[in-house]
């Protein structure tokens, strides 16, 4: 052990574009919405988290979508909510060995926006692992099941991994989630039948759609259902062409022991039944549901720190 080890906290974070997540200790510090709000005339952030300021003089900044994309932002709000969670009474400084989950799909150049965000959060060592793997360590299935698919359905990607020998080797992303889902249905319904919904009412729209036939009556405006349908049949065929050809890019006789064991949901969007239930039109393969489809992520990650040796080979710096 080093003499300043004492000095190195390790934390896990899960930078979800709609929530981020962090622990220590074993411990989930933060569970809040990825965003943080920023005054345009005094140029300083003035909340984060639950916590942001809704003022007209204050701007909210969601800086991840599905990977960074506004790297100064994305530094504030890690650097807030750090701060905000670990508190340290030591007088030196603190440093931390930092652990990223990362979409499966992140591309070189992504990863160094992650490696130099932690880095001027105080990172002295940065791990970085898919996400698709926490999530199968966090559900307990990476060993134990060792071939099977992973999907992701997250608030903006949805994200399919064929893992075999407990290996990721095949990923098929659509870097669009629940919220361009969402988007979809409340456009159509304002500019065709001036209906105005929030993401609730349009999530509780969803759960209807299931069981409703022909007709849905909406704010007294009555709808067709199947124009609704259409829309989502529309998006979902891309996301299910994507998801095919992962699979066809796997050897015949491995993806058919993937298939058997069949396939596992992870992410908020997979708990919704009508966007789950549109994806892949096969459904003879078996469909799992994670109980913990929010947190699967991080758990993993926890699993990754207290774990190191047996999930070296996951982890990338
Ligand atoms: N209890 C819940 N709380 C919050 N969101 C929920 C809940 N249940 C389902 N959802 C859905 O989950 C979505 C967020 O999913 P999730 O937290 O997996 O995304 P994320 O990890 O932040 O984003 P991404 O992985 O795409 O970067 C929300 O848009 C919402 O539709
Ligand atoms: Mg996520």
């Amino acid at each position: 052990m080093g003499l300043l080890n004492f000095l190195k906290d390790t934390i896990g974070i899960d930078p979800g574009s709609k929530h981020l997540r962090i622990i220590k200790d074993n411990e989930l510090v933060f569970n809040e919405p990825a965003q943080l709000s920023f005054d345009k005339t005094l140029k300083v952030v003035t909340g984060l988290g639950n916590s942001i300021k809704l003022t007209d003089n204050n701007v909210t900044i969601n800086p991840v979508d599905c990977t960074i994309n506004d790297f100064h932002a994305f530094e504030m709000l890690l650097r807030g909510a750090v701060k905000k969670t670990i508190s340290s009474n030591s007088i030196f400084p603190k440093t931390y060995k930092l652990y990223f989950c990362i979409p499966t799909s992140t591309t070189e150049i992504e990863k160094r926006a992650y490696r130099d965000s932690a880095e001027h959060v105080g990172a002295i060592e940065v791990h970085m692992i898919h996400q698709s793997c926490c999530s199968a360590i966090g559900l307990n299935i990476l060993f134990e099941k060792k071939h099977f698919m992973l999907i992701d359905f997250g608030f903006s990607k949805i994200e399919m991994t064929v893992f075999i020998n407990s290996d990721p080797i095949s990923v098929g992303v659509i870097r669009m989630g629940t919220s361009k889902i969402y988007r979809l249905i409340k456009n159509f319904l304002k500019r065709k039948y001036k209906i105005h919904l929030n993401d609730i009412e349009i999530e509780s729209l969803l759960s209807e759609l299931k069981t409703v036939e022909d007709e849905i009556t909406i704010q007294y405006i009555v709808v067709k259902t199947h124009e609704i349908h259409q829309l989502l049949d529309n998006f979902f065929h891309i996301v299910n062409d994507e998801f095919i050809e992962a699979m066809e890019r796997v050897d015949l006789n491995q993806i058919e022991k993937a298939k058997s064991t069949g396939i596992y949901f992870t992410g908020g969007g997979s708990t919704i039944d009508l966007l789950r239930d549109k994806i892949m039109c096969n459904h003879s393969i078996k469909r799992t549901v994670s109980q913990n489809p929010l947190l699967d992520n991080i758990n993993g990650v926890k699993k990754v720190i207290t774990q190191e040796d047996k999930f070296k080979k996951y982890t990338m710096v």
